[in-house]
């Protein structure tokens, strides 16, 4: 028995913010934006939209996409670091809203890694027996934590969600390995205090960004016992598009096998990995059985890879 994804689905409220739009109301340009991170619109959710509304479309599309019943799904883990409130958590908001049968619900904090280590915990859940089949996903509303006066960071977030059924099956799809890793001490690089805004020192987190994705991508690959020869894609968190190409730089593989999506969707923190992954699957990218190697960076510090055959 393996760890299948049976359904995807993502939700990307409709609101555009270009980067002329930004131009309006900071000191800054679409030139500057587009050169320094890749990022040419992102979308906004509605004052009154919170994580769990984003997260629902999502996932009722990945539901249907499944073609499992609600009732079947026993665990909803959701990875944000915008939820709806302190408590109770987006998980049991979002498991009432899509009418499910009582799961195990829960958040996951790990800012731009919680999905990647929410598809760990699902799937170890899968693995011991637990559950057949949970709910992964990453849904963020980053607009409403944004301080909209500072330039270093309001030009780089977007809204969005993204979710997977995680199901145990007897098809040859596995999740292979995982490279989890944490570093509170860097803590400073980035934050949001509660009940205060984000705040980045974009240079720091540049540069730790690019060393820990390399080396937990290449941690995971050796775990799986596999090299990047066998990899069909890899999916960054897609947080600037000089990041991703530094990552294709020093793994050594073409830019064409490292997935892109950011000049749409900007940086949807932990929704951002789900949804280029439905990006990839819809665009006929990978198919089953491909191995696919996941990375991502983010707050805490957190960060770590994934090999999965698909
Ligand atoms: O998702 C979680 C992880 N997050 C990340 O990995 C983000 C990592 N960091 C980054 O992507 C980049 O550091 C940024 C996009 C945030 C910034 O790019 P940078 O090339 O590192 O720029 P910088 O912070 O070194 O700033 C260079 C210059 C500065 O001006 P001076 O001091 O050289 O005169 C900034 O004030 O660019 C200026 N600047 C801007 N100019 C126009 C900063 N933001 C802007 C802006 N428009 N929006």
């Amino acid at each position: 028995m393996g760890v299948e994804i049976l359904g995807v689905g993502k939700y990307i409220p409709p609101r555009v913010l270009t980067n002329s739009d930004l131009e309006k109301i900071l000191d800054t340009s679409d030139e500057w934006i587009i050169t320094r991170t890749g990022i040419k619109e992102r979308h906004i959710a509605e004052e009154w939209e919170k994580a769990s509304d984003l997260a629902l479309k999502a996932c009722e599309e990945a539901i249907e996409n499944s073609k499992l019943n609600k009732k079947d799904i026993e665990a909803v883990i959701v990875a944000t670091s915008t939820p709806d409130m302190i408590f109770p958590s987006t998980a049991c908001f979002l498991a009432d809203k899509l009418g499910l049968n009582k799961p195990m619900a829960f958040d996951l904090s790990a800012a731009c890694s919680g999905f990647i280590y929410g598809l760990t915990i699902g799937s170890s859940f899968l693995k011991s027996g637990q559950f057949k089949n949970v709910l992964v996903v990453g849904t963020e509303v980053f607009s409403q934590i944004l301080d909209w006066s500072d330039r270093s960071t309001a030009v780089i977030f977007g809204d969005g969600a993204g979710a997977v059924v995680l199901s145990l099956t007897d098809s040859d799809s596995d999740i292979l390995s995982a490279e989890m890793k944490s570093d509170g001490s860097h803590w400073g690089s980035l934050n949001c205090p509660v009940g205060e805004k984000l705040r980045m020192r974009g240079r720091e987190t540049f540069k730790l960004a690019i060393k820990s994705m390399e080396t937990a991508s290449k941690k995971a690959l050796e775990k799986a016992n596999l090299t990047l020869d066998d990899i069909k894609l890899i999916i960054p968190h897609q947080a600037n598009i000089r990041i991703i190409n530094a990552i294709a730089e020093r793994l050594n593989v073409p830019e064409e096998k490292v997935f892109s999506n950011i000049h749409k969707y900007g940086n949807t923190s932990a929704a951002s990995i789900p949804i280029a992954l439905y990006d990839v699957i819809k665009e006929g990218k990978i198919n089953k059985g491909d191995n696919i190697l996941l990375t991502a960076f983010g707050g805490g510090l957190t960060w770590g890879s994934i090999v999965l055959r698909y």
